[in-house]
């Protein structure tokens, strides 16, 4: 299977939780590697062109204005199958609806406070891991 990577953010209401370490420890026992790390608290220009493709949805500014309520941890996660593996221990959007023992289940209130987000598609990885992240800031944790 190829190594993939994928990008997460920890959202403000799971940082304000005081969660980032246990959600990093759920991708580390995943045996997914952290390769680029850094809080930023973003801005709605920032939050706003991250969720674009969400642009006409009736939730798009209260999600922007969430986004933007407090930090967030960005990271990129590296491993075997890393996009699907990272959303299926992330669990459902609506963390009603998520399984047992998944981030989002454990962590999340609501459909739009729900913790994490994670890339869905090697193409949603690419940019947006380049949304946040210089080439140098993605590390090669190989040797
Ligand atoms: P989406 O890409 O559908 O979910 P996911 O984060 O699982 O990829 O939606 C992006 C975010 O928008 C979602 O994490 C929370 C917010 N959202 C709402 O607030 N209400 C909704 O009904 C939906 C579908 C999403
Ligand atoms: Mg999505």
């Amino acid at each position: 299977m190829a190594i993939e990577r994928t990008l997460s953010i920890i959202k403000p209401d799971a940082v304000g939780g005081n969660h980032i370490g246990a959600i990093y420890s759920r991708f580390e026992e995943a045996g997914l590697k952290i390769v680029g790390a850094k809080m930023l608290h973003l801005d709605d220009e920032k939050a706003g062109g991250f969720y674009a493709e969400h642009k006409e949805r009736p939730f798009y500014n209260d999600l922007v204005s969430f986004m933007t309520s407090g930090p967030v941890v960005v990271s990129v996660l590296e491993g075997e199958n890393a996009i699907a593996k990272h959303r299926e221990i992330m669990g459902a959007t609506n963390p009603a609806e998520a399984a047992e023992g998944t981030i989002r289940k454990d962590f999340a209130s609501s459909i739009d406070e729900n913790a994490v987000h994670g890339s869905d598609s090697a193409e949603s990885a690419k940019r947006e891991i380049a949304y946040f992240f210089a080439d140098n800031e993605v590390l090669d944790r190989t040797r």
